[in-house]
């Protein structure tokens, strides 16, 4: 079992990392000593794994509640917030409850976001299933839900109490989920560690085939680099940017797209090969970051029949285009990046290349 720990003063918290260790989180929220409990989960993940984690809680004698909202992005909305209050409020859960989220990012977000406004304010735990939403979105304190108008615009800085991931049970994820995932992982090699990159070129076979070693060992160094990164700058005035790595033209890839042809993951693996070539690294040093994200069979490429033009007025409107001038992430070397403004023309040449 790993234990890390997210420093940020009075809201820093613990993340666990273990194989097996849904059943013990009984005895971790007996540590903190809720009146009651909200278990938040969709019908699939609590199929799998709400037994174990109810189980536990009812072993150590805590009284808890089953809240359960359908499975996809188009529930991430206040409309299906606006239920789980209503939940929350019948089963009667008060400031000294705590709310458990059991699931993918889409769980994650949107019980942060309702357990930072339900009463002003609860206890949160976060329970991930997917890779993405160990690796990355259960770790920070971004909750949120979407708006018609667009996605995660309605949202809180509000730290979980503690992260609780059993690397399990990623048995059970669909392998286009684990792969997408994993754009995320290479992205933290990119951006802060080259080793860790390294690791990812040697080791793919073993990640691929969720062995416990390798995912244990790019669970845990995820989560400590971004960490790391979130320790230093909480609510994104500055560093914290970096972890957009590969996502401003991702997102574009996303929009044109209409959210339903890629994955998040498999969006920002195009986006990070594109970003890179703004880089003026060696070009062997750009192509490396290529391979390794193909390598995972992740796509490498921006659809023949998004037009660059369009794309890029997509990332305009996107709100990291700060005064006019689009602002990217861009590496220096593997293992370091810096944020800076490219000029349009420069886009253009590098997304129009396919
Ligand atoms: N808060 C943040 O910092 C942050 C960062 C990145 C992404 N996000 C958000 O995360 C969301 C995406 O998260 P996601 O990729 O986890 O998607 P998801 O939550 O939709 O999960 C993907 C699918 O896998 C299923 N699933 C979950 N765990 C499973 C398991 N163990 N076995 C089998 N199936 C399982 C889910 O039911 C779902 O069908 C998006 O809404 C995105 O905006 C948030």
């Amino acid at each position: 079992m790993q234990e890390l720990r997210v420093e940020l003063g009075e809201r820093s918290y613990k993340i666990i990392i273990g194989k097996g260790i849904l059943p013990d989180i009984g005895r971790a929220l007996r540590g903190l000593n809720p009146s009651k409990v909200a278990l938040i989960s969709n019908p699939k993940v609590y199929g799998l794994y709400g037994d174990r984690v109810s189980d536990s809680l009812a072993s150590e004698g805590i009284e808890h509640h089953k809240v359960i909202i359908p499975d996809g992005e188009r529930y991430k909305s206040l409309l299906w917030a606006d239920f789980i209050y209503g939940e929350l409020l019948r089963a009667r859960l008060d400031r000294a409850s705590i709310i458990v989220a059991l699931g993918g990012g889409v769980v994650g977000d949107i019980s942060g976001f309702v357990a930072s406004t339900y009463m002003r304010g609860i206890r949160f735990i976060q329970v991930p299933t997917t890779l993405l939403a160990q690796v990355d979105s259960s770790v920070g304190g971004k909750t949120g839900v979407n708006h018609l108008l667009g996605k995660n615009m309605i949202g809180t800085f509000y730290q979980p109490s503690l992260v609780w991931i059993d690397i399990e049970t990623l048995k059970s994820l669909p392998k286009r989920e684990l792969i997408a995932g994993l754009a995320e992982v290479i992205k933290y090699g990119v951006i802060w560690d080259r080793g860790f990159f390294e690791f990812l070129e040697a080791e793919r076979v073993g990640i691929l085939s969720v062995e416990d070693d390798p995912i244990s060992h790019i669970i845990g160094r995820s989560c400590e680099i971004k960490s790391e990164v979130v320790s230093r700058d909480e609510r994104e005035s500055g560093l914290r940017a970096i972890l957009n790595f590969g996502h401003t033209i991702g997102h574009a890839i996303e929009t044109a797209t209409g959210y339903g042809r890629y994955l998040h993951g498999e969006a920002v693996a195009i986006g990070m090969v594109y970003e890179s070539r703004l880089s003026d690294m060696p070009k062997d040093e750009i192509t490396k970051i290529e391979e390794v994200i193909s390598s995972y069979g992740l796509p490498t490429k921006i659809p023949p029949e998004i037009e660059p033009k369009a794309l890029l007025s997509s990332m305009e409107v996107d709100k990291k285009a700060l005064s006019g001038v689009l602002r990217f992430v861009i590496p220096k070397a593997i293992g370091s990046v810096i944020v800076e403004g490219v000029d349009r023309d420069r886009i253009l040449s590098v997304i129009s290349d396919r």
